[in-house]
């Protein structure tokens, strides 16, 4: 006889049904795993035997084999300790067998037989309610699973727990499902930001469409400050946009501590991370720092100081919003729908603008700089702004600044304007910063006076074709901002001195 039970692999966020084949038959006493197991998913073997040992358990003097089906697929992980401890139990019929089979399971078994946290149990789960299955997991991962409502769910301690469970000797409750953090209250709050009005601006702007933003200005003058008030202005995720974050962060790992929240995440990687860790990659090809940001906000700051090759990896991905990271066997498929803020001083010392303070190699140290952010890079980023500094004495001076809140009821009023408008067009982007060709055209229903401006501008700044659409797109979120239907000449003239900086991109 075969007994079964079914786990998962994993391909990116994606979980794939693994049927988990036990065979007990007569012959030499062995313990065999086939079906391409790595080395973690091989040593389950010895994890195995111990964790039934400490139940009491002797392994059965037969020839035991266990086969992972599809046999193709590589399985990776120590999650596989679990399901080939219950297709084993089954066939020893110390649990029933048909209720095996009807068990997705995962986790780590200890050598005392008790169960460890493990990722991805968040796909794992929604595969099992997709598959009408029972998932089993660790019991730390319980509330992590609970999420998806239609999973039927146990999270055991132990092996034994499970055991006594699945004999109906003590029935496990379903796990209680992680509370949603408040995480919308801790935000940074812009009320903290003084001065810096046009800076603040573009962020608001920056919000309202979906627009990429680089902020170049000396050091301390509240660069990084604004950047992190980003989230804060933006609005909550939907419950999809939420499951999408927290699957990234299940298979990362992640879960536990970033939690199930409402907030966009913010993920400010530092400027030494390598091009895997950025993009994704490694060894298991896990999601990197731009899939950890997807629906939110990546933050790069001291732009200028990555690697201009791990930068030049970002360009595409931030095009098309999913990142295919390739391995030997596979290619594996992350979501990074992401806002890119970026900041930097305008030259290494970071004092190329203030009056006396510049070193005497400006200002070509400013340009070389500068230079090390490559063009077609740049090109993706719809606003830069100057961040200039104030003397300390002043700052101290200035009231504080307008609430988040305030910023963030004009940030949805904006984007519900442009949600509406694109469903009328019949277009399947949601943000001005997505729109494109004939779609932005139909959007940004300018006036003869704007459109004229526009023209003048391009010829004076010689803005290139992209360079031009992503003023209209400015220009479009500005008067979405205003909530005015026609893009009008105020519009343009304030959407085109957030190129000036950039003008010949
Ligand atoms: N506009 C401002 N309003 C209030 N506080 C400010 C402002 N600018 C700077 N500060 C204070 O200075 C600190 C440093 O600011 P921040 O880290 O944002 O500077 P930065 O522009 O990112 O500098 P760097 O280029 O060195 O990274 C802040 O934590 C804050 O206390
Ligand atoms: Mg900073």
């Amino acid at each position: 006889m075969v007994s079964r039970c079914y786990s998962v692999a994993f391909q990116g966020v994606e979980a794939c049904e693994i049927d988990v084949q036990c065979q007990l038959s007569a012959g030499t006493p062995s313990f065999q795993i086939v079906g391409l197991p790595d080395k973690a998913v091989a040593e389950s073997r010895e994890r195995v035997r111990a964790a039934l040992t400490a139940m009491g358990v002797a392994m059965p003097s037969k020839r035991v084999v266990i086969n992972l089906a599809p046999a193709d697929m590589p399985k990776e992980g120590a999650h596989f300790d679990l399901p080939i401890a219950v297709a084993l139990l089954a066939e020893m019929q110390m649990i029933p067998p048909e209720e095996a089979a009807e068990t997705l399971a995962m986790g780590e078994l200890g050598l005392d037989g008790r169960i460890a946290s493990v990722p991805g149990v968040l796909p794992a789960a929604v595969q099992a309610a997709a598959s009408g299955k029972t998932l089993v997991c660790p019991h730390a991962d319980g509330p992590e699973a609970a999420i998806v409502d239609a999973a039927s769910i146990a999270a055991p301690e132990s092996l034994v727990a499970l055991v006594n469970h699945m004999t109906g000797r003590q029935a496990l409750p379903r796990p209680q499902a992680a509370d949603p953090r408040e995480d919308m209250a801790t935000l940074d709050d812009l009320r903290e930001v003084k001065g810096q009005e046009k800076a603040r601006r573009a962020l608001e702007i920056a919000a309202a469409g979906g627009h990429n933003l680089l902020l170049i200005g000396p050091p301390g003058v509240g660069k990084s400050m604004l950047a992190k008030c980003l989230p804060g202005i933006l609005p909550p995720m939907s419950a999809q946009e939420a499951l999408e974050v927290s699957m990234v962060r299940s298979v990362a790992h992640a879960f536990a501590d970033a939690g199930l929240g409402r907030a966009r995440p913010f993920v400010d990687p530092h400027h030494s991370a390598s091009a895997a860790a950025l993009t994704g990659g490694g060894r298991k090809a896990g999601p990197g720092e731009i899939s950890l940001a997807h629906n939110g906000v990546l933050f790069l700051d001291e732009i200028a100081e990555f690697e201009g090759r791990v930068l030049d990896q970002l360009r595409q991905p931030l095009e098309s919003g999913t990142i295919t990271v390739s391995r030997a066997a596979a290619h594996v498929r992350y979501p990074c729908r992401v806002q890119l803020v970026a900041a930097m001083n305008p030259c290494r010392c970071g004092n190329l603008a203030l009056p006396g303070k510049a070193c005497s190699r400006a200002p070509k140290c400013g340009a070389d700089y500068q230079a090390k952010l490559s063009g077609p890079l740049l090109d993706r980023i719809d606003l830069v702004v100057e961040t200039p500094a104030t003397p300390a004495a002043e700052l101290h001076r200035l009231p504080n600044g307008e609430p988040s809140a305030a910023v963030a009821e004009r940030v949805a009023r904006a984007r519900r304007t442009q949600a509406e408008r694109y469903e009328r067009l019949g277009a399947a982007v949601r943000l001005n910063a997505q729109a494109e060709g004939s779609v932005l055209e139909a959007a940004a229903e300018m006036d003869a006076e704007a459109q004229e401006l526009l023209g003048r501008a391009a010829e004076k700044l010689q803005l290139s074709a992209r360079a031009h659409s992503r003023a209209i797109r400015i220009a479009r979120t500005i008067a979405d901002l205003e909530a005015t239907a026609q893009v009008r000449r105020p519009h343009v003239a304030e959407a085109v001195s957030y190129r000036r900086a950039l003008a010949a991109a």
